[in-house]
């Protein structure tokens, strides 16, 4: 047996260091009365015959996970440009806030007037979010914008169900720059994709849009600024195509961090907004969930929200879940949400107020600005409009001279910097996708520039060394493709 190295080789499974009767805890003394297993859990939920648990010492423990974290790479580490997820600091005081003890220890199954501060909570973030949004109501159930665009689409076909409509209404338009999401959502909830072409700008082609609007159209699906970080500035016009042919705007509002405090999707003409809290209020990510993406909908989709939602009563002068209507579209999620996610979000909307909130998104602006006008001595822009919070870059001169965006990219993780986001837009060839949020200090942002014209400069110099980054990750160049569709989950 080998010493185990901290950062490299591979990490043994806790099950492969599992020795018999190593244990990593001294249970107490029982003082209740010993149940027999079989008398007292039925044998169709017997399954410890097959089940073998590590069994491993507290340091075995220590250090197993203490290795993994130092092998990962997360916002508290460095700087995180993955454009178009908005990878946000989360600030301590969020934290602190969840962790306090009347947050953190509630159950799901409290009585409503032991859980009146929650409730109340819930009340005022779903204020604060309509007013941001725009919007008339909110739902906190969906786990993360994903979620929050499938909901959204369930409440658009109940919308289409009611009026009658839902027979011959298949399409939801799409722009062919839409996160991946947008489409598969379209799909899970029954309808067809009707994909929109960008124009020269990078913006909705507003011509083609009007030519696909007809009574066949669920609704129209985008983000604005859009996630070639261009705000559409026909955003009026393009609602109003959609609602003239009886259609309904859906806003993803994975992009809302450019804008917020600024203007809102409710007045640009949205029916129903989600927000990735994760990308807008700095709550943690957590991979998609457990998360939270809330959507806001505007007054005549509010009947078809999902249940139950937090109110106050007038009557009582207390908070209470109120139970959905006969038209709701039902439960979306178990309980009533991930509230600790929205803690968070609260603590945020609270700590800036309406002045923080504007502050943070010229912040954003900037930042992206200011990035996109050093590396443009370097690298071409994708488009020529000026971005809002996140901007695309086209490694194709650096291509031509033999480095695609995919090794510009892992190289960057030599240089202790998380990659931006690349080939995506799909629109956009070897696309590299910058969206440096707005905490980062001038500092990081030159230091990023110059890790950037590092590796351009390699590209003359050291081609093969660059070709084979990153040298200095526990593992090089995994099968990300093979990884995604043949995940093995368990040992
Ligand atoms: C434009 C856009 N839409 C939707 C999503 C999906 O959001 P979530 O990761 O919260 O499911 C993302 C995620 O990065 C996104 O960038």
């Amino acid at each position: 047996m080998t010493l185990q190295s901290t950062m490299t080789g591979p990490e043994p499974l806790l099950i492969e260091r599992s020795r018999a009767g190593r244990r990593a805890a001294i249970m107490p003394t029982l003082d209740v009365p010993t149940v027999d297993a079989a008398e007292a859990i039925p044998a169709s939920l017997r399954r410890l015959d097959d089940v073998a648990l590590p069994e491993v010492a507290e340091r075995d423990l220590v250090t197993h996970y203490t290795r993994l974290s130092r092998r990962n790479y997360g916002i508290d580490l460095g700087f995180y440009p993955l454009g178009s997820c908005t990878m946000k600091y989360n600030p301590r005081l969020n934290e602190e806030v969840a962790a306090m003890p009347g947050f953190r220890r509630l159950h799901p199954l409290q009585p409503e007037s032991t859980i009146q501060g929650m409730l109340e909570l819930l009340v005022e973030l779903e204020t604060w979010l309509c007013e941001i949004t725009g919007m008339r109501a909110v739902t906190f159930q969906p786990a993360a914008g994903a979620h929050g665009e499938l909901t959204g689409l369930l409440l658009m076909r109940a919308y289409h169900e009611a009026r009658g409509e839902l027979g011959t209404r298949r399409k939801v338009i799409i722009p062919d720059t839409a996160h991946g999401t947008n489409p598969a959502s379209v799909r899970l909830a029954g309808f067809d994709v009707l994909e929109v072409p960008s124009d020269a700008r990078g913006l909705v082609d507003i011509d083609a849009l009007e030519a696909l609007c007809d009574e066949t159209v669920v609704g129209l699906m985008i983000t604005n600024p859009n996630t070639l970080g261009l705000f559409d500035d026909s955003i009026e016009r393009i609602a109003a195509a959609v609602h003239k042919v009886g259609g309904l705007l859906y806003y993803d509002g994975a992009n809302l961090n450019a804008i917020v405090g600024h203007c809102r999707p409710g007045d640009m003409g949205f029916d129903i907004v989600h927000l990735n809290v994760h990308k807008t209020f700095s709550t943690p990510h957590g991979g998609g969930g457990p998360g939270a993406g809330p959507i806001g909908v505007s007054e005549r989709l509010v009947p078809f929200l999902p249940g139950p939602h937090p109110s106050f009563d007038d009557s009582t002068g207390t908070y209470r879940w109120e139970e959905p209507g006969p038209h709701s579209i039902g439960r979306v999620h178990g309980w009533w949400g991930n509230a600790g996610i929205l803690v968070r979000a609260a603590v945020y909307l609270q700590t800036l107020g309406a002045e923080g909130l504007r502050h943070v998104s010229e912040l954003a602006v900037l930042n992206a600005n200011y990035l996109l006008a050093r590396l443009k001595e370097r690298f071409d822009v994708a488009y020529e409009t000026q971005p809002m919070h996140e901007f695309v870059l086209t490694a194709r001169r650096q291509k031509a001279r033999g480095a695609r965006a995919m090794d510009v990219a892992k190289r960057l993780i030599d240089h202790g910097v998380h990659p931006m986001t690349v080939y995506f837009p799909l629109v956009v060839d070897e696309a590299m996708m910058i969206e440096p949020t707005e905490t980062e200090s001038k500092e990081t942002l030159d230091a990023f520039v110059a890790s950037l014209f590092a590796i351009d400069d390699e590209i003359d110099t050291d081609l093969d060394v660059l070709l084979q980054a990153p040298h200095t990750a526990p593992i090089s160049r995994p099968d990300e493709a093979t990884a995604a569709r043949n995940p093995i989950v368990r040992w």
